[in-house]
């Protein structure tokens, strides 16, 4: 094992600087060279040399490639088994009682007769040591060391993997007598991390209260620390952890807490790993599903406040004991049954496919597994008054389960007063035939008579009015975007209304969208270096000279990815590279709080609100900031991504902390940075650029993935539109200037979200991604009717040269 992967720090001490290499001053080496004239006794001493260097070079070749193949490694495997022959005693929680030991003596001498039957791991296991037991006849937690030839890892975990098989093999060919009876096995390899032997470990038992990091909250963790608590709780009961404060490091790879639903770190029954920060809005709480639950925390090089969490004790619904519970609940006879989920979380790696195979709930026969449900099945009814529901889980891999709540409905009208869906959700009333897909099988909105202030489409659908001639297909036959022409005295706006040709150019917005004002001598002109003006939509970096002096074409290494040309709420995980102008902003000491953009190698957009002071946070001040270029993952900050500090911050001298006016403010990091596949710019639009309503545009950045939710990971994107600004300034109560500008999905589901702020809105021109727009606030996420709002970046485009140069 190198010191590197070893996660150790390489310090060598005194000692092995003398040993390894003894200079001599240069000076003294003259002096000798001087003394003794190179003769024929120098030159035996040089060939003799030579040989002992020869002789050495060829040892260190001939060990390399034949011996190393002999080098091993340590590898540990964790894992628990249940002897169904034994019953549990109080006395098995005590490792020193002369019960554990003797338990403990058989278990191992079992493991070793197992390991035995299989090649593989006959030859490498070397010892297994007893962790602890639990109840439930009596459960078995414990590690096995195996040293391992270099290469032959995976071998050896795939025979691990098998260690089951071996096991019923074993119970097959048992007839009886002293011997354990072993089933549930369940080993995984240890996370690398917590083997690591620079770690202290302290291991707390029967913890019932709370549990904290040490020095909470008085003093930061401490550094390369592995503390492991074991929790457990009588039988018949589960363990349930809150968590009231969590601070640690950002990146999971050298802080973090993980909480697995067992006594030892089985990876395969690991519920959660958790590091960076969580707000107290945003609770953490986890559910064993036995009574055993293991918390280890592992430090490194950190020093945050750490985490509280109360441990508490609740009966469980679902005693682990037994292999299966009936649990029937009674509605009146001539009655229906309505189940409907409020929470559904059963995922499970290798159940994407949806064949539900692992772990589910079964509704009158129908299987539902994984962690969303969509909304067509939510909920389930049954004509007759019972409804059978089961739910399965295997031992693999813990979630936290569902919620549904039950009511008897009268079978002939089950949803009073209310529009009943195909798919038996109930909604109300006035959302049917409103142009929304309410139901989510889209039967609210078939066989519909349109209200008078609603499209009627040709293939039956309702629409708003205002989505007729804007552009879009909203019906999904075109009928909305038919007959938007007007008379001939008129212009046709982009949102398709028609008004006079007079009110063109004339410095009015008649149209609702701005349209008949653009495109006018005044506003359309493109502004070239020299002063002389063109008349040209977007001419900028378009790759055509249009300008006399071709200014229109400079500064454009800009927009454009280095790879294929090719949170966000309701977005996708982004490639790597695909935005690499998306800024990471951390507080010091903190996480990520804002995006940001790039824009030449040392200036960056933001919003303005992310660096307004709160409380003790000086987020005004440059020193407050540590920012990450090139970042894909929040868990990973070393390279491709590249940390700065700023020189200075801007913000907009108008922006308004109460309307948000002129949201948007400059950085200057200290130091530039070089381009590279992963850190480029953006273009910056000329004031005129134009971005038409009902473009599709990107917004990318790590804020939350739902309302209220924790922020994303991995970098999200999403796709939206530009919306009217008219409809919109409707929709937002009338708080719009126009210097926002709104973009979404009026559907709801797609947005940016808290911590996306003073990300970019990126809009394509050509071929290069234009800065369109700055996150900047909403109401709430993703809601229906709430489209987030943006700073137009083109009405600050002099401010920033002004202040930038770029
Ligand atoms: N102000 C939020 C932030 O600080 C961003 C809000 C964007 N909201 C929205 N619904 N589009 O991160």
């Amino acid at each position: 094992m190198d010191y590197m992967s070893s996660g150790m720090r390489y310090i060598p001490s005194d000692k092995e600087w003398d040993n390894d290499v003894q200079f001599l001053p240069a000076a003294d080496s003259n002096k000798l060279e001087k003394k003794r004239r190179p003769g024929k006794f120098g030159a035996v001493i040089a060939v003799v040399v030579l040989a002992v260097v020869i002789a050495l070079v060829i040892g260190v070749l001939v060990w390399h490639f034949h011996f190393r193949k002999d080098m091993r490694v340590k590898r540990m495997y964790s894992g628990s088994m249940r002897i169904t022959n034994r019953a549990f005693d109080d006395v098995y929680e005590n490792s020193t009682s002369p019960e554990f030991k003797a338990l403990a003596k058989q278990v191992i001498s079992q493991l070793k007769t197992i390991y035995s039957k299989s090649p593989q791991l006959s030859k490498y296991y070397r010892d297994s040591t007893i962790q602890a037991f639990s109840e439930g006849s009596v459960i078995a937690y414990y590690l096995s060391e195996f040293s391992v030839p270099v290469g032959q890892e995976a071998a050896v975990d795939n025979a691990m993997s098998s260690v089951e098989t071996l096991v019923k093999k074993q119970r097959a060919l048992q007839n009886s007598g002293d011997g354990l009876t072993l089933d549930d096995v369940v080993t995984s390899a240890l996370d690398d991390r917590m083997s690591s032997p620079s770690f202290r470990k302290h291991t707390k038992a029967n913890l019932i209260g709370h549990i904290q990091s040490p020095g909470f909250p008085n003093k930061p963790y401490p550094r390369n620390t592995l503390i492991k608590w074991q929790l457990r709780a009588d039988p018949g009961h589960v363990l349930k952890l809150d968590f009231g404060t969590f601070d640690l490091e950002s990146s999971c790879k050298s802080d973090f807490v993980k909480i697995y639903d067992s006594l030892v770190p089985i990876e395969s029954l690991l519920m959660v790993e958790l590091c960076g920060k969580h707000l107290p809005n945003n609770r953490l709480g986890f559910l064993s599903s036995g009574n055993v639950m293991l918390v280890t925390m592992a430090t490194h090089n950190s020093s945050f406040p750490g985490f509280r969490a109360a441990v508490q004790l609740h009966f469980s619904q679902f005693p682990k004991l037994l292999p299966s519970q009936n649990d029937v609940r009674l509605v009146p006879a001539g009655k229906g049954v309505k189940l409907t989920f409020t929470k559904f979380l059963l995922a499970e790696p290798g159940n994407e496919n949806m064949d539900c195979n692992k772990d589910y709930v079964m509704v009158n026969g129908k299987k539902l597994c994984g962690d969303k449900l969509d909304k067509s099945q939510q909920t389930e009814t049954s004509n007759t008054n019972s409804m059978t529901v089961v739910f399965s889980s295997d031992k693999s891999r813990v979630d936290r389960g569902f919620s549904a709540e039950y009511e008897a409905i009268d079978v002939q009208n089950p949803c009073p007063q209310k529009f009943q869906c195909r798919n038996s959700n109930c909604i109300k009333s006035e959302l049917r035939c409103d142009g929304w897909n309410d139901c989510g099988d889209m039967s609210d909105e078939q066989e519909c008579t349109c209200r008078a202030d609603s499209i009627s489409c040709k293939n039956g659908l309702c629409k708003p009015m205002f989505w007729k001639c804007d552009g879009i297909d909203d019906c999904g036959d075109n009928t909305d975007e038919l007959n938007c022409g007007c008379k001939s005295a008129e212009v046709t706006c982009k949102n398709g209304k028609c008004v006079s040709e007079k009110m063109r150019c004339d410095g009015s917005d008649d149209c609702g969208d701005g349209s008949d004002e653009v495109n006018c001598a005044r506003d359309l002109t493109y502004k070239c270096k020299n002063n002389k003006c063109i008349s040209k939509v977007n001419p900028e970096c378009d790759g055509v000279k249009d300008c006399e002096d071709n200014s229109d074409e400079e500064n454009c290494d800009c927009g454009k990815r280095a790879g294929k040309a090719s949170r966000i709420v309701g977005g996708q995980d982004a490639e790597v590279g695909e935005f690499p102008w998306q800024i990471s902003l951390h507080v010091k000491k903190h996480s990520h709080v804002c995006g940001a953009s790039l824009i030449s190698p040392d200036w960056l957009v933001t919003a303005a609100h992310c660096v307004q002071d709160e409380a003790s946070l000086k987020l005004s001040q440059a020193g407050a900031w540590e920012i990450y270029l090139g970042l894909h993952r929040q868990n990973q900050l070393g390279s491709p991504a590249e940390k700065r500090n700023l020189k200075q911050i801007i913000p907009h001298p108008n922006y308004n902390s109460f309307t948000f006016d002129n949201d948007i403010a400059l950085m200057q990091l200290d130091s530039p940075v070089s381009y590279t596949d992963y850190i480029r710019p953006i273009c910056l639009p000329s004031p005129q650029h134009d971005f038409p309503v009902g473009e599709g545009v990107t917004i990318t950045g790590w804020g939350a993935t739902r309302e209220g939710g924790s922020a994303a990971t991995v970098l999200q994107k999403a796709s939206v539109r530009i919306i009217n600004q008219t409809v919109c300034n409707n929709l937002m109560g009338g708080q719009l200037t126009s210097r926002m500008f709104c973009a979404g999905v009026l559907s709801g589901g797609v947005d940016a979200c808290q911590g996306d702020s003073g990300g970019p809105l990126t809009s394509p021109s050509g071929s290069r991604a234009f800065l369109a727009g700055v996150v900047s606030w909403g109401d709430g996420c993703a809601r229906r009717n709430k489209p987030g709002i943006y700073t137009r970046v083109t009405k600050f485009r002099a401010w920033i040269k002004e202040k930038t140069g770029v």
